[in-house]
């Protein structure tokens, strides 16, 4: 038997860790889980409802960390993650993503010699000017067992100089939590409250700070959607950071937007799923957009999900206007798509092949990769 903590941030680790927990609990005589969630996240719209939504457990530990400068988030969750190390005592943690929890909680645990795994391990945008490439790099430096969701993810690992035994392919879990819930979305009544006709409106989500927090860019952003909004409905569901921003510059959204507060993970499902088009400056919902077979504007000059633009339903438009109008052209000009065949290993079993890598990564003594010989653990007084 496993002990593993498994830790939370943010929004979209909520998302991607829901599965896997689900695949831990299922294999409970192999792997005792805890959730522990660092609180960078802690609106209800931006956690709770999604702990509630996603079935996850109650969580076993809320390190209540929430805002402040991206050094003291860090800090901050370094030395409150380290005490659960240290009182917990796991053999493996798992982070997923890029966000600052993923980074801290990989850091403290590492530090305490305990195994990491990182879900989500080997996506670069090779843009060392975006937080999230740092959180990456550094967080795949410090993880034993590097979870891969595509090929360009485990080639990069490799001409980093990762050794081959440390990587393991195993899909996009993202996925997993979208076809698991793309039943219960059909269901929702959010379309019809907001008398919006499936294929016939776009849906966009603004929360990059080199796209939010410069009033140039944000107003020149502002400007598109509006320019968007003209030609369909459009509905922006508003992050936290951009309404504060938003009010911090003094920028009116025009009624061509229709701002709405953050969606539950269902309605958002149901959202995006029948939306003409989708424009966006997310990660995950690049990913989505790609399975679900729905065009997708990326209001970013680099991804670090290039299987994204090889699968053809996503287009890389940074911020400039023209190309934006471009891209738009090109998508409306077309029928919308049916959805096409997903990339490989985005099938919805991803959860199961992580726990499965854990397991036998945990069990086989020629995959340990460091000698845990007086660990800092031990070292650092934890009560035997
Ligand atoms: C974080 C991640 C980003 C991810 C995003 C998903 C980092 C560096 N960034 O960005 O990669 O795509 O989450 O949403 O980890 N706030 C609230 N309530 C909340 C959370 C945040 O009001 O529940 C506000 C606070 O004013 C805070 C700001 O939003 O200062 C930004 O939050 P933060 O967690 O620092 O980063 P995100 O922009 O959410």
């Amino acid at each position: 038997m496993i002990k593993v903590v498994n830790v939370v941030g943010t929004r979209p680790n909520l998302i991607k860790m829901a599965p896997i927990i689900a695949e831990m609990r299922c294999r409970d005589t192999e792997i005792a889980p805890l959730l522990v969630h660092t609180g960078q996240h802690y609106d209800d719209s931006m956690s709770g409802s999604f702990l509630r939504e996603l079935g996850l457990p109650p969580l076993d530990i809320n390190l209540n960390v929430r805002s402040g400068s991206q050094a003291q988030q860090i800090a901050q969750i370094l030395l409150a993650f380290e005490k659960v190390i240290q009182e917990q005592r796991p053999d493996w943690i798992v982070v997923v993503g890029d966000v600052n929890s993923t980074l801290a909680c990989a850091l403290a645990a590492h530090k305490l010699g305990v195994r990491v795994a990182h879900v989500e391990a080997g996506l670069r945008s090779h843009d060392r000017s975006m937080t999230e490439e740092i959180n990456r790099i550094l967080t795949d430096r410090l993880s034993d067992l590097l979870l891969t969701s595509c090929a360009d993810a485990d080639e990069n690992l490799l001409r980093e100089g990762f050794a081959p035994r440390s990587i393991v392919r195993v899909g996009n879990v993202l996925i997993d939590t979208l076809t698991q819930n793309l039943k219960r979305a059909a269901s929702s009544p959010i379309l019809e409250a907001w008398q919006l006709q499936p294929r016939q409106y776009a849906v966009a989500t603004l929360h990059r700070p080199q796209n939010v927090d410069d009033p140039v860019i944000l107003n020149r952003l502002v400007a598109a959607l509006a320019e968007i909004g003209r030609r369909l409905p459009l509905i922006l569901p508003l992050h936290p950071r951009t309404q504060a921003r938003l009010q911090e510059f003094s920028i009116s959204l025009p009624e061509q937007i229709r701002q709405v507060a953050p969606l539950g993970y269902t309605d958002c499902l149901k959202l995006w799923s029948n939306a003409r088009l989708v424009v966006t400056d997310s990660g995950g919902l690049q990913e989505e957009t790609s399975a679900l077979g729905i065009p997708c504007l990326t209001l970013r000059e680099n991804t670090e999900r290039w299987l994204t633009l090889q699968h053809g339903s996503n287009y890389l438009v940074g911020t400039d206007p023209q190309r934006i109008f471009a891209a738009l052209d090109r998508v409306l000009q077309h029928p919308a798509s049916a959805p096409t065949k997903s990339p490989r290993l985005w099938d919805g079993q991803a959860a199961g092949r992580i726990v499965e890598a854990i397991l036998s990564f945990a069990q086989s003594p020629q995959r340990k990769l460091r000698p845990y010989a007086g660990s800092a653990l031990f070292a650092a007084g934890a009560a035997e």
